[in-house]
């Protein structure tokens, strides 16, 4: 299964801070925000990953992540020319793609949780498409979702007002080969996007959208606001300083998924220095 990591869209929401900088670059505690959809595609295995943003914010990816081969994967860029939607990355992403299953995150969620990576393997063997649900208080700031007992997809909805469930849909879809050509065939939405919840609703039309309601263990975090932006980053903060964890490292996912050997490892930890995330690094190589 390939990736593709959606950096894209101007981070209004977060401006004067986004004005200069890529929202997805901005620091969760110790490390920049791409660094955790990274991750958890690269613990899942997922190795070859596209990364799509804005043409001004595409080179300082470039620069931040390079090839991907320092942490056994293999990276490429696309550019997002106008903030077109979400869909849009299928589209973006049809050379890389190639004909084959895909994950699609977006560039500021963040999951965490001690079986989230067992389950993401699993999703990469659903048939037709998987998403997540996960129960929040605010459903309304979501795509929203209800599911029946098989856990198939019974109805999906963008942002509506009178949500039908709690369940939120996190920015990360699994895909067969069919998404690119079902995300051509979508119709803006009245916000002038092609919307991933339309792409997920043909599926769920077809009978075959999978729904995992995401189990408590686990945790989604999103960073669209100052307030969940700084939440994120204590939340962190906190796992790290009390568990002695290292949380969205792209260098730990790489070893722990066998994209590099220890000796690798080690030179990555060399390489980070005396920074905290170096250091971080360097205890887990003790552990
Ligand atoms: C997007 C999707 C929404 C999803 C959310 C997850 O919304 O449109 O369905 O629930 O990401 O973060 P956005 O936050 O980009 O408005």
């Amino acid at each position: 299964m390939k990736g593709i990591v959606l950096a894209g869209g101007k981070g209004t929401r977060l401006h004067p801070l986004t004005q200069a900088v890529s929202k997805q670059l901005m620091p969760i505690y110790d490390k920049p925000m791409i660094y955790y959809p990274i991750s958890t595609l690269i613990a899942a295995g997922i190795h070859e990953i596209l990364i799509i943003s804005t043409p001004q914010d595409l080179p300082l990816f470039e620069r931040l992540l390079g090839d991907g081969s320092a942490w056994g994967c293999q990276f490429q860029y696309v550019e997002q020319a106008q903030p077109n939607g979400l869909a849009e990355a299928l589209i973006l992403g049809e050379a890389f793609i190639d004909q084959s299953p895909v994950a699609l995150i977006l560039g500021d969620n963040l999951f965490y949780g001690q079986n989230f990576t067992p389950f993401v393997q699993a999703m990469q063997r659903t048939k037709g498409a998987a998403i997540f649900a996960y129960r929040v208080n605010n459903p309304s700031r979501y795509g929203v979702v209800t599911f029946d007992d098989q856990n198939r997809g019974t109805s999906l909805e963008e942002k509506p007002e009178q949500p039908r469930s709690s369940f939120a849909v996190p920015g990360i879809y699994f895909y067969d080969a069919t998404a690119v050509e079902k995300a051509k065939k979508l119709a803006p939405s009245s916000r002038g996007e092609i919307e991933i919840t339309d792409l997920n609703k043909n599926y769920l039309n077809e009978g075959s959208l999978k729904v995992n309601p995401l189990s408590q263990g686990a945790t989604w975090l999103d960073t669209g606001t100052i307030d969940s932006l700084l939440e994120a980053s204590q939340f962190v903060q906190a796992l790290q300083s009390r568990q002695g964890v290292l949380v969205g490292s792209p260098e730990l996912a790489a070893f722990q998924s066998k994209a590099i050997d220890k000796n690798q490892l080690i030179d990555l930890a060399e390489q980070s220095g005396a920074s905290a995330y170096g250091q971080a690094l360097k205890r887990f190589l003790h552990q």
